[in-house]
């Protein structure tokens, strides 16, 4: 008799990454251009500066044995330091003034881990996590496994809009389920899947409606800050991030990245944490892994430290606007005769643009326009992805489009090819 493996109920409940099928797709179809993949610019990764790193590095004989040893579970704190240094920079606070901040600094691996960590300290099964409509849908997953319920608020060209979101708090409240909100997900900064970011005039605003909704349930309701997009602003300043407005940690949970500014490959991520999430987050994490790459984090403090970071971000924003400009110019001449059933968005940092078709069109993988992109030889993410399943069934009509992988030439023919594809199927 052949016996069957019994996976947990956590197991069960997690189904395969939505887009793993299409990363297939455009690994076996190199000829179709993929607007699919949030990968970064491939010419751009910092070889150069990251191989004098690992040669400054090894090359100490004593530097080379620490890196290459087990670290902490918290991380480096020499990089801690740097980063939280760099947030009082980014700031203008004096030097000093978020000192305690260092201690509530995680360093992990990728900001994925961290988001992850924080569902799992804090969330128990049948739970609510609020987040935006729509949003990244890879944390839709951690939020399945742990047995999470998502409950969706709209958003519009300004980001979260605070009026819906205190109308979602009194719909949860009345049904009686406001003690199960554990936490608000939001991506403030050039937003994946929109490329929209949060209004410098609702910034304080969210926060005080969170602490007032946080009174009214007995209980800290923390937002979980994700700017993933952090550092890739074209033509604009950086937003100041809402943990700008709590450096105390009060309310905002600061996760940050150097996946999209740096290299995915090093899988490098933080999060500054309140600071009774910090022991939790951490006895987690020494069981995912006892640390994040001790040899990592040493490369990335010495490249934070010669200025080889900042001079790589100053690069990848010339080289992204330029993508960005070049992909909204073809997708403006070739949308324009569509121009009054299709919009999208016009994203002033990150890597997304997000497009909405008249209401009733399919954009998943069994509707009309999926496959006859593929046969013109274009993919991109179906928009349906990005939505949490409450409070009503997901739109379908959206699509989220990258401009971070292909060349100048190949964005332009994929933006021809889309909406030969789009025209044929709305007509
Ligand atoms: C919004 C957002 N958050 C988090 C991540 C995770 O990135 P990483 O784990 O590489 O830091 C991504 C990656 O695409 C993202 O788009």
């Amino acid at each position: 008799m052949t016996l069957k493996t019994t996976i947990s109920e956590a197991a069960a409940r997690t189904g395969a990454p939505s887009i793993s099928s299409l990363m297939k797709l455009a690994l076996e179809r190199p000829e179709v251009v993929s607007l699919a993949a949030g990968f970064v610019d491939q010419q751009s990764l910092p070889v150069q500066a990251t191989a004098a790193a690992v040669a400054q590095i090894l090359g100490d004989e004593p530097a080379g044995r620490a890196a290459l040893q087990y670290g902490t579970t918290i991380g480096d704190e020499a990089l801690r330091a740097i980063l939280v240094e760099r947030l009082e920079v980014q700031h203008g606070v004096p030097p000093g003034t978020y000192r305690k901040a260092v201690g509530r600094t995680v360093l992990t691996t990728g900001s994925a881990q961290l988001i992850y960590l924080v569902g799992e300290a804090l969330l128990d099964p049948g739970d609510i996590v609020i987040v935006e409509s729509p949003t990244y849908f890879v944390f839709l997953g951690p939020l399945e496994t742990r047995g999470a319920r998502a409950i969706r608020t709209p958003i519009d060209e300004g980001g979260l809009r605070l009026d819906a979101l205190e109308r979602t708090f009194e719909e949860i409240r009345d049904r009686g389920e406001l003690g199960r909100v554990k936490l608000l997900y939001t991506i403030p900064e050039h937003a994946n899947p929109t490329g929209i970011s949060l209004a410098d005039d609702r910034r304080k605003p969210l926060l005080d409606l969170v602490r007032r909704w946080s009174e009214t349930a007995g209980r800290r309701i923390p937002i979980l800050e994700d700017s993933a997009y952090h550092g890739l602003s074209y033509g604009r300043d950086e937003a100041r991030s809402l943990w700008s407005l709590d450096p105390e940690g009060e309310t905002v949970i600061l996760a940050r990245t150097f996946s999209k500014t740096y290299s995915p490959g090093m899988k490098l991520g933080y999060g500054v944490l309140p600071a009774d999430l910090v022991d939790p987050v951490l006895s987690i994490k020494g069981n995912h892994d006892f640390g994040t790459s001790n040899l990592v984090q040493k490369l990335v403090r010495l490249v934070l430290a010669n200025g080889e970071y900042d001079r790589h971000v100053e690069r990848l924003k010339a080289l992204y606007a330029r993508k960005r400009d070049v992909f909204l110019e073809a997708i403006d001449r070739h949308f324009e005769p569509l121009r009054d059933r299709v919009s999208w968005t016009r994203p002033e940092g990150g890597l997304y643009v997000w497009m909405t078709l008249p209401e009733g069109v399919d954009t998943g993988f069994d509707g009309p326009l999926f496959p006859r992109c593929l046969s013109e030889g274009v993919i991109y993410v179906p928009g349906e992805f990005a939505f949490a399943p409450e409070p009503t069934p997901p739109p379908r009509n959206h699509l989220r489009l990258s401009f971070g992988v292909p060349d100048e030439a190949t964005l332009a023919e994929g933006a021809r090819r889309l909406a030969g594809a789009v025209r044929a199927t709305i007509g």
